[in-house]
């Protein structure tokens, strides 16, 4: 991993909570006030004493601590406690007035808080009424460890209580918290009301959550009879109805799924106009970015619309892995992380057919976690947390894609009826308390009689992935196959680890595509396999249904065989993708070239699925991000060549919508008109173009999936005109979704005053949501003056940066961090982001140690552009000369 500054430094002390003192109970009151942007807070918590004390810690962050008293016993006086805090830490140190044994004690707090504007803790979001004007609503967001910022506590997923929540809230607002009201009495003055909550069942402190304002909502009922509720904004609630049919449909599959019903009486979902992640899975009230929650049918594009039902889904599964059972420490995170998005797709899968969801899986989790997990600064799946201050860059995909992946994977080899008996043991023996992934592998052990703790341990703790290189002799009726595993690496270098790991292997052949014709587990370095029953010259192929998590590296024989049934699309769509996914990867590798890339891409001409091609497309980008660093001859050639390849499709394709149609088929037309676009293409720029014209000048609606890529063309070839187009469209949108795609095209101008212009107003004059502020620098990559100026901007403002998200372990600043640099390409350009932090005054020692992991991933990252180039210099000018332009 990065290492910089001084190697010697110690490392900043971590302590977890001392293990004496558990919470049974909490009462908590408070009065927020959406003008002054503080609240009030009384709070009693009881606490079991299991070991003899003068002293009990808890968690408090950011609070104005006014008293701490204890009961010691039912009935006794409250005694006043010194107290005191490490601020490092986050504890509050009270001193009892003398040892008290084993006992049940209730510990008093009186404390004052900051409705703050960080999007942690208990804080405001802003948004404009119909009349214009700005309003606040209040709300929480207290995963990982932000708790502590509302109230004092236990602030450990360990620590499962009970809460009863009383919110005290001017008489027009709505106050929500996990259950449902008991009672509402108006509070002394009539101004104000005391909104009392039921109690929640037992669960960790960061599932707790309240939310404050002028809300409205639309209801439904579960068949199971619970309630569910869409919140919004004033003016929004019909964007819910989406959300809401699907969360109804959704809690009474997973009742049905898990065999647990959802235990509480209502599930409201609530749309959060600041929001720094994209939801959050609260017990009863789930919280949402606006743009994950609300559809408009007619504005959303079909993969938002797709991505709105994959995060209900996927905070709705949580109510169950992660709030019934919870990891007992964050080093289990993927428990709860992995479970909730391999759920979400099962859901989907199952009930939203049109999306074809399983699809998307390959490209959004399977290639997305082996990106990540390529790198040599990856991390196990099982990842070591000391410090929860680390822990905002362990959500990342890791613990979701890989963790999804690897469910999948473990799925199909035991077979889904299996896999979900070992589920529902897991659930069912772990309810209401906390469990780590040696519990679940017993489950699954006992429910299929394997031994899943052997399979699987390989996969969660160490990091990295196997590639298998395979290669085949044919004996009578036989094929003959030698697998050798080592771990990938995209930069093609060796491990020096030594991993090994246990490879769940299918095979398909040429005969019959659709079906797994044999199966087999690889446990050793290197394997020979009979696959019975395979003609002379027949294909064979690996990884049946791109089920497993790893890549394979076919002899050039092996891959030529099935070079026709993919023209042919004999071969099942998810087996085109994984083979060209693995090959465009091992392009980093240098083991296999662009032209042997070319060469699989243009025997895939006829494709016609969308997934398959963004496959295509990824590759062919990495032509031209070569071809772009070494002339514009090249370039211009490569560009040519990619037109060749997509001006066939595109012209079959057109650009308008036509009846009977599927989801994907939009999609796949954006994609290849924006990449003909991209390569120069005149006739699709010039339509492109004429859409945005009609669209302003005529109302003629553009439709949603093609949407980005109109907006892109603009902004690259629309000059100022273009750009002042989309940035009035993106101030006079109330749509987030639109808001969210002109900034995105925006940033993709190649003229540096209007990326400058862009820069100033979204951060500078703050335009733009800080949850949003992101996008700005999504685009900035596609060119070498907006990949400059992107970093030089973060450069110059990075305090600004940390103090506007909250501190370098903000998810939103290690987005920022990364954005600002993986698209360089050069080896000095890779020193020169690590010296940076090196020497950055605005960081301090812990600032770099959480930030160690993305700065040594976005090193990689440049690291392998520059390699992928080096490689391939010579190999492109040979295959453009050669391709006859
Ligand atoms: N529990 C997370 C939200 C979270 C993430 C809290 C990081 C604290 C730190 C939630 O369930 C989640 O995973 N949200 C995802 C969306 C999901 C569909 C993958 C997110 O916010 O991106
Ligand atoms: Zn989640």
């Amino acid at each position: 991993m990065a290492t910089c500054g001084n190697p010697n430094a110690p490392a900043v002390k971590f302590e977890r909570l001392p293990t004496f003192a558990e919470p049974t109970h909490y009462d908590v009151r408070l009065s927020p006030c959406l003008n002054q942007f503080s609240f009030e807070g009384l709070s009693t918590v009881d606490v079991t004493i299991k070991e003899a004390t003068d002293v009990l810690k808890v968690h408090a962050q950011s609070l104005l601590i006014q008293s701490v008293s204890l009961v010691a016993n039912p009935g006794d006086a409250a005694k006043t406690c010194d107290t005191s805090y490490d601020d490092k830490l986050n504890i509050l140190s009270i001193k009892l007035p003398s040892v008290v044994q084993p006992q049940k004690v209730q510990l008093i707090f009186k404390f004052v808080g900051e409705l703050n504007d960080k999007m942690r803790g208990f804080y405001r979001s802003q948004y404009k009424d119909k009349s214009g004007s700005e309003k606040f609503l209040a709300s929480t967001q207290f995963e990982s460890t932000y708790a502590r910022y509302a109230f004092p506590c236990f602030d450990e997923p360990i620590y499962k209580a009970t809460f009863d929540i009383t919110l005290e809230v001017e008489n027009h607002l709505t106050a929500l918290s996990n259950m449902n009201v008991v009672s509402e009495t108006p509070s002394t003055g009539g101004k104000r009301k005391i909104v009392k909550f039921a109690t929640t069942p037992k669960m960790s402190s960061y599932l707790v959550a309240f939310a404050v304002g002028e809300l409205e909502y639309i209801s439904a009922q579960t068949k199971s009879g619970v309630e569910m509720r869409v919140y919004t904004v004033p003016g929004k609630k019909e964007q819910g109805q989406y959300s809401l049919d699907l969360s109804v449909k959704c809690i009474d599959w997973y009742n049905e799924w898990f065999d647990i019903p959802y235990p509480l009486p209502k599930c409201d979902l609530i749309a959060i106009p600041d929001f720094s992640m994209g939801a959050m899975e609260n017990w009863g009230l789930v919280t949402y970015r606006e743009i994950a929650l609300l559809v408009d049918p007619g504005v959303t594009s079909t993969r938002q619309k797709s991505r709105v039902a994959l995060v209900v889904a996927h905070e709705l599964a949580h109510l169950w892995f992660g709030n019934l059972v919870t990891m007992k420490w964050w080093t289990d995170l993927w428990l709860k992380e992995g479970f909730a998005s391999f759920m979400e797709y099962m859901f989907v899968g199952a009930n939203c057919p049109e999306f074809k969801i399983w699809l998307h899986f390959l490209n959004d989790e399977l290639a997305s976690g082996m990106s990540l997990d390529g790198l040599r600064n990856s991390h196990p799946i099982e990842v070591e947390i000391d410090n929860p201050n680390e822990l905002d860059e362990i959500y990342d995909s890791i613990t979701y894609a890989k963790s999804n992946s690897v469910n999948r994977m473990l799925c199909y080899y035991l077979s889904e009826p299996v896999f979900q008996k070992g589920l529902r043991l897991y659930l069912k023996k772990f309810q209401y308390s906390n469990a780590v992934t040696q519990d679940l592998w017993t489950a699954l052990s006992e429910a299929s009689g394997q031994n899943v703790n052997e399979l699987m341990s390989g996969w969660t703790q160490q990091m990295g992935f196997p590639v298998l290189n395979v290669s085949q002799r044919q004996d009578g009726n036989n094929r003959i196959l030698t697998v050798q595993q080592r771990r990938f690496i995209s930069d093609g270098g060796e491990d020096s680890k030594n991993s090994l790991w246990q490879v769940p292997i299918t095979v398909s052949v040429g005969s019959s595509p659709n079906d797994v014709k044999a199966r087999f587990l690889l446990r050793e370095k290197q394997q020979e396999f009979v696959v019975e029953g395979v003609a002379p010259g027949e294909w064979v192929k690996l990884n049946s249904g791109t089920t497993g998590f790893y890549r394979v590296e076919y002899s050039d024989e092996m891959l030529t065989a099935m070079l026709p049934d993919i023209a042919s699309r004999k071969m099942p769509v998810l087996d085109r993708f994984g083979l060209i996914n693995d090959l465009s990867a091992l392009l980093n590798t240098g083991r296999v070239s662009i032209a042997q890339f070319v060469q699989v891409a243009a025997s895939s001409a006829n494709e016609d699925e969308y997934v398959v091609w963004g496959a295509i497309d990824e590759g062919m980008s990495k032509l031209l991000m070569c071809a772009r660093e070494m002339s514009d001859d090249t370039l211009k050639s490569a560009k040519q060549l990619v037109i060749k390849m997509f001006e066939k499709s595109g012209a079959e394709l057109g650009f308008a919508e036509q009846s009977g149609e599927d989801s994907q088929k939009m999609m796949l037309r954006a994609l290849v008109q924006a990449r003909l676009a991209r390569a120069g293409h005149r006739p699709t720029i010039e339509k492109f173009n004429q859409l945005f014209t009609d669209f302003l000048e005529k109302g003629t609606p553009i439709h949603p999936d093609i949407r980005l890529a109109t907006f892109g063309v603009v902004a690259r070839c629309g000059g100022k005109e273009g750009f002042d187009k989309l940035m009035n469209l993106r101030e006079t949108t109330t749509f987030q979704e639109i808001e969210r795609q002109a900034m995105i095209a925006m940033s993709q101008t190649p003229e540096q005053p209007l990326l400058a212009q862009l820069f100033e107003y979204g951060f500078e004059k703050n335009k733009v949501r800080p949850q949003d502020q992101l996008y700005l620098f999504v685009g900035t990559g596609s060119t070498h003056m907006g990949q400059q100026y992107a970093w030089k901007y973060f450069c110059e403002h990075i305090k600004e940066f940390l103090e506007k998200y909250g501190g370098a372990n903000s998810s939103l600043f290690q987005r920022c961090l990364k954005f600002a640099g993986e698209s360089f390409g050069s080896e000095q350009r890779a020193v020169e982001f690590q010296d940076y932090f090196c020497n950055c005054k605005e960081l301090n020692d812990t600032d770099r140690q959480t930030l160690a992991r993305p700065i040594g991933q976005t090193v990689e990252a440049i690291r392998l552009n520059a390699r992928l180039l080096e490689s391939n210099r010579s190999v492109i000018e040979t295959l453009l000369k050669q391709s006859n332009l």
